[in-house]
C-alpha cells in the first residue's frame, strides 16, 4: 500500500533519504522541520502534491500538534510517523551542561514523544498504521566512554517508547519499529572523535531502505528492532 507518511527532519541528512525513498515509493510525505522553506532546496522537483513541508521545532511543543492537525487538513490522515529529528551532544558525568542535557530529551525523547501522542488517533484509524523511530545502536548498549551518555539514555527512551506503541493499537493494526543503526555518514558525526570510520559508516539511502521496508510489511510481519551494525560487537 502507498501512505501519507510524516518524517520529521526530512529535509537533510538521513530524514532527506527517508523522504526520497518514500516519495520514490510512490507515498505522499508531510515533512515537519524547522525552515519549511528548506524542503523545496532539498526537492526542488517534487510534486507538491505529493511532499510537503509544515513547521516543526522539537523546542516548541506545540507544533508537534499543529504539524498533525495542518497535515490532517491539507493532506488528509497520516498512515506512519516517522521519528527522524535527533541531535548528538557531548554529555557524561564529566563533560557537557544540564542544558545540553534537556536539548537531547527535549529532541531525541520529548518531541517523539509528542508527536506519537497528536498522530496515535490517526494512525489507529487507519488500520495499518506505523511509527518507525531512528533510535541508534546507543539505544542497545553502553559501548565506552567516547559515546555521550546522554544520548545513549535518550536513545534508550526512545526504543522503549517505540516498542510501547504497539501496545496502544495492536489490535487497530497499528505497528512500531525501532531501527538501531551504527554511524551513518551525515553531518551528526562529522566531527565526532572515536565514531566509525567514514568509509565504514552507513550510507543514508541503506537506512532508508529498510524503513522503506518496514512500511512495506502487513501488520501480521511486525518488526519491534532492528539493529544495523558496522563494526563487531559481542552483544549487538
Ligand atoms: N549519523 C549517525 O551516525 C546516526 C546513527 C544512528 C542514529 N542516528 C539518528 O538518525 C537521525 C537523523 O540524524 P542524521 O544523522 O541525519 O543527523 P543530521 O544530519 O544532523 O540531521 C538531524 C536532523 O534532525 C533535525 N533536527 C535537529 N534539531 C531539531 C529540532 N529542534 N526540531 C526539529 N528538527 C530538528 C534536523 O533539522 P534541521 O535541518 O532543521 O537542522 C535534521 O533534519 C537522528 O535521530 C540521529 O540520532 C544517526
Amino acid at each position: 500500500m502507498t501512505r501519507l507518511v510524516m518524517i520529521s527532519g526530512g529535509a537533510r541528512g538521513l530524514g532527506a533519504a527517508i523522504t526520497a525513498r518514500c516519495l520514490a515509493d510512490g507515498h505522499r510525505v508531510s515533512v515537519g522541520l524547522r525552515q519549511p522553506e528548506r524542503l523545496a532546496q532539498a526537492f526542488p522537483d517534487a510534486d507538491p502534491a505529493q511532499l510537503r513541508g509544515f513547521r516543526f521545532d522539537a523546542h516548541e511543543p506545540a507544533t508537534a500538534q499543529a504539524w498533525v492537525d495542518t497535515t490532517v487538513a491539507e493532506m488528509g490522515a497520516p498512515d506512519a510517523l516517522i521519528n527522524n529529528a535527533g541531535i548528538l551532544k557531548m554529555v557524561d558525568f564529566s563533560r557537557g551542561t544540564e542544558p545540553d542535557l534537556d536539548d537531547l530529551w527535549t529532541v531525541n525523547t520529548k518531541a517523539p514523544f509528542l508527536l506519537i501522542r497528536a498522530a496515535l488517533p490517526h494512525l489507529k484509524a487507519s488500520g495499518q498504521g506505523r511509527v518507525v523511530s531512528i533510535a541508534s545502536t546507543d539505544a542497545k548498549r553502553y559501548r565506552d566512554p567516547s559515546a555521550s551518555l546522554g544520548y545513549v539514555m535518550t536513545k534508550g527512551a526512545l526504543l522503549a517508547m517505540t516498542q510501547a506503541v504497539r501496545f496502544q493499537g495492536w489490535d487497530e493494526g497499528l505497528r512500531g519499529t525501532a531501527i538501531c543503526p551504527g554511524a551513518i555518514d551525515t553531518d551528526m558525526i562529522a566531527d565526532v572523535p572515536g565514531v566509525t570510520p567514514k568509509d565504514k559508516r552507513l550510507q543514508p539511502a541503506d537506512v532508508a531502505e529498510i524503513v522503506a521496508m518496514v512500511l512495506a510489511l502487513p501488520n501480521q510481519a511486525s518488526l519491534p528492532e532492528l539493529v544495523v551494525n558496522t563494526r563487531l560487537e559481542t552483544f549487538i
